[in-house]
């Protein structure tokens, strides 16, 4: 693999241990993929989760002496501060929480505790070479705004926010941009519930593929679908999947025909999406109905016109008082809705709105074994892990279901 010479001095340790570690860990990455040479990034986001293995390679990183040359912004973690008032968690788990704050900040990350950097704070342009992890991010920047990322972990983006440079393969590379898929939708969609519905359908079959989708109806309400339907789409699709880029043929930057979308590629699998397989995952990835504990929405966090469309479909009607109602956003979203005014509204509800907060966090652990309710399915499969059982409905499903008690 070729090395600059400045690669080279990162990689022999003459530029300190910490950015020592994070080149071989690169070169090693290149050589299992071939890579003949590594470019250099612009941008960088670090799907910090609090998780003890991700924290422990930061650690690494800073007490080797290394600090971020491109300053990678962050996922969230947990409001400790809020949620810890209202669910003691252990000690270590709070403790956790602390000491990765601690390093990340060290290492000089923007921390901005969100999912949806490629809405607000870390946005790139088409063709722009960047490292991303975080699942719902990655597909977003490669499909929506053309730039150019490989389907990072929290680990190797966090290498490359360091040494700035990433492994020359894969998206990175035009050829394997191309489409080698085709899905036919014939299904209308009615917002960002039915886009996460199609992802989750489409990622479950595309595996790690480039589907290439047409429409077979306008299927949006829109001209084009919103940022929310798309955000929904990628975090479903790269969940049930493996599948960090796609082309919608007349929306998508690298698609405006299917001819170039596809680039010359062969299609060996094709695909047919009606409205009855969007039921289907629907049947899939929820548990049954019945009387609700918790309603955890904002996987990915919610955007300011999400929280807008709570306030309107929640009116002046209060949640079932036995219920716990959270929304996870971001804190510029947040601010926003508190100063249109609709923060009060949802407030007043009895719903909670919370920044920072990932859905995956200790905190809910106490709904273990009680039936809630989301309308992510990318939530519902990760609450599992944890023994929380989630039945998946539409966001005016859950906040009728919250008003009533139960979802039926
Ligand atoms: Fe965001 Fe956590 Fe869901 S990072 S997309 S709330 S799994």
């Amino acid at each position: 693999m070729y090395l600059t010479d400045e690669e080279k001095r990162m990689l022999d340790g003459r530029m300190g241990e910490g950015i020592r570690m994070a080149m071989d860990m690169l070169v090693a990455v290149g050589k299992a993929f071939d890579a003949e040479k590594m470019i250099k990034v612009s941008r960088t986001h670090v799907a910090l989760s609090g998780q003890e293995g991700d924290t422990y390679w930061c650690e690494l990183l800073v007490n080797g002496g290394a600090r971020c040359l491109v300053p990678p912004t962050t996922n969230p973690s947990w409001d400790v501060k809020t949620l810890n008032q209202v669910y003691p968690v252990a000690e270590e788990k709070l403790e956790l929480a602390r000491r990765t704050e601690d390093v990340y900040r060290r290492i000089g990350a923007t921390m901005t505790y969100c999912c949806t950097p490629e809405l607000a704070g870390n946005v790139p342009t088409f063709g722009e070479h960047i490292a991303f992890s975080e699942s719902s991010a990655t597909p977003y920047v490669n499909s929506i705004l053309g730039a150019r990322s490989n389907r990072e972990s929290s680990v190797s983006a966090l290498a490359s926010a360091v040494t700035g440079r990433t492994p020359y393969y894969g998206l990175h590379l035009d050829e394997n941009r191309k489409g080698n898929m085709l899905v036919h939708v014939d299904a209308e969609l009615d917002g960002p519930y039915d886009w996460g519905l199609l992802g989750w359908y489409i990622g479950m079959h595309a595996e790690t593929r480039v589907p290439v989708i047409l429409f077979e109806k306008r299927a949006y309400s829109w001209c084009r679908p919103t940022s929310e339907e798309m955000l929904y789409f990628t975090a479903e699709s790269n969940t049930s999947g493996a599948m960090p880029m796609f082309h919608i043929v007349g929306v998508t930057p690298e698609a405006p025909t299917i001819e170039s979308a596809l680039g010359g590629n062969d299609i060996k699998v094709e695909l047919k999406v009606t409205r009855e397989n969007l039921k289907e995952v629907e049947r899939l990835v929820s548990d049954p109905p019945g009387k609700i504990h918790l309603v955890l929405l904002g996987c990915p966090h919610y955007t300011y016109e999400q929280l807008k469309e709570v306030a309107v479909l929640v009116g002046d009607r209060k949640i079932q008082e036995d219920i716990h109602f959270w929304i996870l956003s971001s804190f510029d979203a947040i601010e926003l809705a508190r100063r249109s005014g609709h923060l009060e509204a949802i407030e007043a509800s009895g719903i909670r709105v919370v920044a920072d907060t990932c859905m995956d966090q200790p905190c809910f652990d106490g709904f273990s074994g009680k039936l809630n309710l989301t309308d992510s399915a990318k939530c519902a499969h990760y609450q599992k892990r944890r023994g929380l059982p989630f039945v998946l409905r539409s966001l005016s499903d859950c906040i009728e279901a919250a008003v009533k008690g139960e979802v039926v």
